[in-house]
């Protein structure tokens, strides 16, 4: 069997483990040979491909990023696009096609799969772990350590100077990086997409905190939680400079606090950093399963199915159980660490 591999959208601390895992595994356990797919769909439009063998993987496994490079690009966007990639798949002498990423590239993956046939196999990867059908996407828990270490280190400064920091994290719609960073790092608030943000609760928190001599608080926010009619109010500082106009959920949350409260109040954005760099162990081993499994899924000819993780195994399901609604926080989950609120 020759396999093409990519990995589409963002790229997310463990795609190269997961590609190291599946050629070496394919190679050894299956005689499969593999051809890496640069920059996602992109790469299989204009059949721009690079080789992968055991010696290209040698060492990655802790290397971020992704060595085959990511885009966004839909195939369904592109007038023929879906016939373009079956088209190259054949151009390229490629009998089956691994896909690692998010619900964008495995919605792809799953429409030409019933829709032309391709032999797709998906790995589910997003920081954001909002994919359902898996307990955990890989590439989560080592942006959870980053917001962690951040929280962490903001908690020093903010409490120096009784100050309000605001964490903006990634989740457009779902939480989670919110709500287990937040639980982790002890934040005072947390404010995920899946329900209302009332700002004027986390003043009442503040307000609880400080009545009980804390006078600093972390709150942690995901990028995509609509603040509702709370509009940004750039407070003045004592040279009469008007704060920024606030664009990001987190700037205007800390422009909010500051205005009701009196308190200074401050916003880090982590952006990409989530994103960035080495993925922890629980990753790596994670991903290494992931790509064990998809090697063992084209040779069992599990197509149009995606390797997941339930409960300590690894196994799989059909792709549209992945795709077609996103993976929230639960209602409970969340109320349980509202007790940890103020
Ligand atoms: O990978 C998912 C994600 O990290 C989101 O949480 C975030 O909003 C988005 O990607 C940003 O991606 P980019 O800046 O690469 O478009």
């Amino acid at each position: 069997m020759r396999i093409g591999v990519l990995t589409g959208g963002g790229d997310c601390p463990g795609l190269n483990a997961v590609i190291r895992a599946a050629v070496r595994a394919g190679h050894r356990r299956y005689g499969q040979e593999f051809v890496g797919i640069r920059r996602g769909w992109r790469g299989l439009l204009d059949r721009d491909t690079t080789p992968l063998d055991p010696d290209v993987v040698r060492g990655i496994i802790d290397r971020g990023g992704t060595i085959l490079g990511s885009s966004r690009t839909n195939p369904y966007s592109h007038e023929g696009g879906a016939q373009a990639a079956c088209d190259s798949m054949t151009a390229l002498g490629l009998d089956a096609l691994i896909a690692i990423g998010g619900e964008d590239t495995l919605g792809v993956a799953n429409r030409l799969y019933h829709e032309f046939g391709l032999m797709t196999v998906g790995v589910p990867k997003t920081i954001d772990n909002d994919l359902s059908g898996t307990d955990y996407t890989f590439g989560f828990w080592t942006a959870v350590q980053i917001v962690v270490d951040a929280i962490d280190r903001l908690k020093t400064t903010a409490e120096s100077h009784d100050r309000v920091i605001v964490l903006e994290v990634m989740g457009r719609h779902a939480g989670w990086i919110a709500f287990e960073s937040g639980l982790a790092g002890g934040a005072d608030a947390i404010l995920v997409p899946e329900f209302p943000a009332h700002p004027e609760r986390i003043v009442d928190y503040l307000r609880a905190r400080e009545a009980n001599g804390k006078h600093f608080a972390i709150i942690v926010v995901s990028e995509g939680v609509q603040l509702g009619d709370v509009s940004p109010i750039g407070a003045r500082d004592e040279f009469g400079h008007q704060a920024l106009a606030a664009v990001g959920v987190g700037e205007r949350l800390a422009t909010y606090i500051a205005s009701v409260t009196g308190k200074e109040a401050r916003a880090v954005v982590l952006g990409h950093l989530q994103r960035g760099g080495t993925p922890t162990a629980y990753d790596r081993a994670l991903a290494t399963r992931f790509g064990v499994h998809a090697a063992r899924m084209v040779d069992d000819g599990a197509f149009g199915r995606m390797a997941a993780l339930r409960g300590t195994q690894i196994v799989d399901i059909p792709i549209d159980d992945a795709v077609g609604t996103l993976k929230t926080v639960p209602e409970s989950q969340f109320a349980d660490a509202e007790v940890f609120f103020g």
